[in-house]
């Protein structure tokens, strides 16, 4: 499973890269404007630099149009920034049919705003090649968030679909073990949940007693 970090904070990016197991980025609207990023050139600059920070990754970039000629307008600047950009485009009719025109481009795509395992089926033969479901807000509505990435999974294996499925809106560490189980391809989520993958009592309470055995061998 693909780890990808959900930020357009540059810092907890590098943070993330420098652990060594990252291999993407997703941004939305609100994480950009959450870093204070305003304005159109200064919206492109911050994409550019998640890429630069992103090794090869690939950096997922929202669409603000909701029509099929300002997504595709929208999507082929954004396309054309850098070699690394997936667009992300929502889960609306135009969204679906720009899905369609830049699949035959050759244009990558995140479909984002995912809840439902028809919704994913939609984006999959459009031809995204990424679907987002949100698990978390799935949860937040006491609404098995893990059931429907299951669902998807079991859907796309059922016909060999090319389309990767991307656990999104991932809270805590156990939603990561828990997609990882389930067959997702990517986990997407804050640098906190990763960092807490790290932690174990026994890890800590057994490095300390080596540590303090090692002190009388020296
Ligand atoms: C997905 O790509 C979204 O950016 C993100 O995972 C949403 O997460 P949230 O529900 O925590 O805002």
């Amino acid at each position: 499973m693909k780890f990808f970090i959900d930020t357009a904070n540059l810092e907890q990016i590098r943070e993330a890269y420098d652990l060594g197991v990252l291999d993407g980025v997703t941004t939305n609207p609100s994480l950009m404007a959450k870093e204070g990023i305003k304005g159109r050139d200064a919206v492109m600059k911050h994409y550019v630099d998640i890429c630069e920070i992103a090794q090869g990754g690939d950096v997922s970039a929202e669409v603000i149009s909701t029509d099929f000629a300002g997504i595709i307008r929208e999507g082929e600047e954004l396309a054309e920034l850098h070699p690394q950009i997936v667009v992300k485009v929502p889960m609306i009719k135009d969204g679906v049919k720009a899905i369609r025109y830049f699949s035959k481009k050759g244009i990558r795509t995140n479909c984002t705003l995912v809840f439902s395992a028809g919704q994913a089926l939609l984006a999959a033969k459009a031809g995204a090649s990424y679907v987002s479901p949100f698990l978390g807000r799935l949860d937040d509505v006491s609404t098995d968030g893990l059931a429907l990435i299951e669902q998807i999974v079991l859907i796309y294996d059922n016909y060999g679909m090319g389309t990767e499925v991307l656990a999104a809106s991932i809270r805590h560490p156990m939603h990561i073990i828990k997609c990882a189980e389930l067959g997702a391809d990517v986990a997407t989520c804050p640098l906190q949940p990763i960092l807490d993958l790290l932690k174990h009592p026994l890890t800590d309470s057994g490095l300390a007693k080596f540590l303090s055995d090692a002190a009388k061998t020296a």
